[in-house]
């Protein structure tokens, strides 16, 4: 099972280390015959110590690196985990390395306008934060610093289900509402309280998450589990696993399970949440043509293109390889969002060439978060809108509209 890459880097960085040191070395006669390989690793041993501060970091593998560090062991495998061997996980990042840019010249770059329009509110940027649960395991002010980091940058935030601070504080911290991520409750009564609570909060989207109805295998995260019996008091009321800090589900109908539950979904149980809120319904978690058609005969007002960051099913295709064929379906109709994977502006510009109209990220802002609080989600954010604007102007495309399947490849 490869660890997260991090642990990858200490365990290679340590080994050079001993190595440089050991008398092995010595008794071989020096360096003789490593010296090539010490020589191309010695500015990288000096270059991979941890930042300080999240202004110093240069990529969101820089915050990463020190959030691995800071994060509570069973916390970070929480966030770094996908499934069985996290296949799905690698398959995302691999269909976005396989691509490359078809970098057009002599274009006039020299303002940009990265601009995309959501339902009745138009962005700043198309880079957005997607709903990602228990933000206070990996800092005391969770969801709050990314909610400030988004409002100080001005991103779109998507708030979990399994949030760790309730909405309306996060809508305060944000200074407007947020998206409203829905998972079904066991029981139709739960989850309509759930909804009129985020519509009474004033989020104007739901974004019901349809991929993780059967349960997922994560490995990685029991793993780092069974090395951490710490108790932690931001997340859980009782140390270990059991009953973590969940205040949207608190004082929720209970009930046994009425058949609506997330394993007995299917279409009509979009129809259904119509008939209860008058919010845009997004659909998160397609990977196939077939159902983004699916969701567009039930008059869904978006799509997320999500296999969950590989954390649902094994196996799982690359969602920037899933993007062109829902893209195609959906012919500019509703807008179509896509994450999974995405880490470099460069990687964000390929999810907009193939049909996206907004990229949402997850592990790297939580890097942030963890990291350095609000200020390492606000560096997070900062270092890819950088980047896309980068991007954007070295392949010769000035505004979004210009980017298209024209501008990537694939050998
Ligand atoms: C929740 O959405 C998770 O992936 O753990």
């Amino acid at each position: 099972m490869p660890l997260p890459e991090i642990r990858l880097d200490v365990r290679r960085r340590d080994f050079l280390r001993w190595l440089a040191a050991s008398p092995l070395l010595a008794s071989a006669g020096g360096l003789a015959g490593l010296e090539p390989v010490i020589a191309q690793e010695a500015p990288q041993r000096t270059l991979d110590d941890l930042v300080e501060t999240a202004q110093e970091a240069l990529d969101v593998f820089d915050l990463q690196r020190v959030a691995a560090e800071q994060v509570p062991t069973a916390h970070w495998g929480y966030i770094m985990t996908g499934v069985d061997g996290e296949e799905t996980q690698a398959n995302n990042r691999a269909g976005l390395e396989r691509m490359y840019l078809r970098a057009r010249r002599m274009i006039d770059v020299s303002s940009l306008d990265t601009t995309v329009a959501l339902f009745d509110r138009e962005w700043p940027t198309p880079l957005m934060i997607a709903p990602c649960g228990y933000q206070r395991a990996f800092h005391p002010d969770g969801e709050l610093a990314t909610a400030r980091a988004a409002a100080a940058r001005t991103h779109l935030q998507t708030l979990s289900t399994v949030t760790s601070t309730a909405v309306e504080e996060v809508n305060d911290a944000r200074g407007e509402p947020v998206w409203y991520q829905l998972y079904a409750r066991p029981n139709w009564e739960g989850t309509v309280a759930l909804v009129r609570r985020s519509v009474d909060a004033g989020c104007p989207v739901l974004v019901l998450t349809v991929d993780l109805n059967g349960g997922s295998n994560r490995l990685t995260l029991e793993r780092y589990r069974r090395v951490d019996d710490r108790d932690c008091a931001s997340c859980h009321r009782s140390g270990g696993r059991a009953d973590p800090v969940r205040p949207m589900l608190r004082g929720l109908p209970r009930g046994v399970s009425d058949g609506s539950s997330g394993a007995s979904m299917t279409w009509a149980y979009v129809d259904r949440l119509r008939s209860v809120t008058d919010q845009k319904i997004i659909v998160k978690g397609l990977v196939t043509a077939e159902d983004a058609e699916l969701a567009l005969r039930t008059g869904v007002d978006g799509i997320w293109v999500s296999n969950h960051g590989g954390r649902a099913e094994g196996d799982g295709r690359a969602t920037i390889d899933a993007l062109p064929e829902i893209s195609r379906v959906v012919g500019g109709r509703v807008p179509v969002i896509v994450d999974g994977g995405f880490r470099r502006g460069t990687d964000l510009f390929k999810g907009i060439a193939r049909g996206a109209t907004a990229v949402a990220v997850g592990r790297p802002y939580l890097w942030g978060l963890g990291a350095f609080g609000q200020e390492g989600v606000e560096r997070a954010l900062q270092i890819l809108t950088r980047e896309l604007e980068i991007t954007m102007r070295a392949v010769g495309t000035p505004s979004l509209a210009d980017i298209g399947p024209h501008s990537v490849g694939v050998d």
